[in-house]
């Protein structure tokens, strides 16, 4: 994948990213990832790809614009075919509370390489690269702690686990406490969560618990450019959603889904900050309608990381923010 895609789409989750936070602690949560949505659709008009969203928004008789199969780019000749795990924004709740990591997220392959996820939950485990390997979804909570544990050559006590913060996660609450591990209770946003198991420095190791499967995808995503490790395993509410998954393809309800099943190849992540978070400052409003905004783009190839800090003035911006 060519890696002048890569600014390019940095301009979309920053487009994205400024058009939510004019929403941010204003307590509408539509309203914001509206502004995101239409911000990245937008946005997408300029870049030269031949773009499908195969991780976006929702089916498209529910989401009017960066829906599942929607065709995103200018699509001019020899623009590469890519396929795109999209969330304008990753955190409607946290932006609209003006809470901590919400995010605008872009993550891209070649066509085929990301799972097509239904619109359900999934049980997810993620850490950093130096316990890949050593995680299974399969093994208890407890296990799990105990090999990152070993792993990052610290003590249990030492070890942070991240959760949402949810009452179907009371159990593994309860279990990780009594390992000894320590607990960050996060209210949303567990793709922030999970590149923050990956992301030095965090004071973050392990990501336990089930959040939602699109997102489970783009965290692995990010995880496959990071060097780290994720599984995960689909996790259904009702028959209604069995159905869709077989619809779309999912023979095995059960499986538990590798990194690599998840994402796989060439991948690039690309994320904004709409809000502070553990890896990205949110977007700053600056005297004179100029704003800054701090974004990460990953490459899985070359495992670079690259921070981007941008100034923008918003009175010339052709987009409206
Ligand atoms: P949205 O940005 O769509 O609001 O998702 C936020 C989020 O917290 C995700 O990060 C997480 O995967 C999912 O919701 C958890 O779902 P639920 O709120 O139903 O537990």
């Amino acid at each position: 994948m060519e890696r002048n895609l890569a600014l390019e789409f940095v301009r979309i989750t920053e487009a994205a990213a400024l058009a939510s936070a004019k929403w941010m602690g204003r307590g509408d949560e539509k309203a914001a990832d509206q502004a995101a949505v239409d911000a990245m659709r937008k946005a997408f008009d300029s870049v030269a790809i031949d773009g499908t969203v195969v991780i976006g928004e929702g089916e498209r008789d529910e989401a009017p614009m960066l829906y599942i199969g929607e065709k995103v780019g200018r699509r001019s000749e020899g623009a590469p075919a890519i396929d795109i795990a999209l969330d304008p924004l990753e955190g409607t709740t946290i932006c609209a509370n003006g809470g901590v990591g919400s995010i605008s997220v872009i993550a891209v392959a070649e066509h085929g390489n990301f799972l097509h996820a239904p619109d359900t939950y999934m049980d997810k485990i993620a850490c950093g690269p130096e316990a890949k390997g050593q995680i299974d979804i399969d093994l208890s909570p407890t296990e799990n702690i105990k090999r990152v544990s070993a792993a990052l050559r610290k003590p249990v006590g030492d070890v942070t686990v991240v959760i949402l913060d949810r009452p179907r996660h009371a159990d593994l609450i309860a279990e990780v406490r009594r390992t000894g591990a320590r607990i960050q209770l996060i209210g949303d946003g567990d793709v922030s969560a999970a590149v923050a198991a990956a992301w030095p420095e965090s004071g973050i190791d392990l990501l336990m618990g089930i959040g939602g499967a699109p997102e489970g995808v783009i965290s692995a995503a990010a995880m496959q450019c990071l060097g780290g490790d994720f599984q995960g395993r689909l996790k259904f509410r009702n028959e209604e959603e069995k159905a869709r998954a077989k619809k779309m393809g999912i023979t095995d309800l059960n499986k538990k889904y590798t990194i690599s099943e998840l994402a796989q190849g060439s991948v690039m992540f690309v994320a904004t900050g709409v809000t502070d978070g553990p890896f990205l400052k949110g977007v700053k409003t600056l005297p004179g309608r100029m704003a800054k905004t701090y974004s990460v783009v990953m490459r899985s190839k070359t495992g670079t990381i690259r921070n981007v800090e941008a100034h923008h003035n918003l009175s010339v911006k052709p987009m409206n923010f």
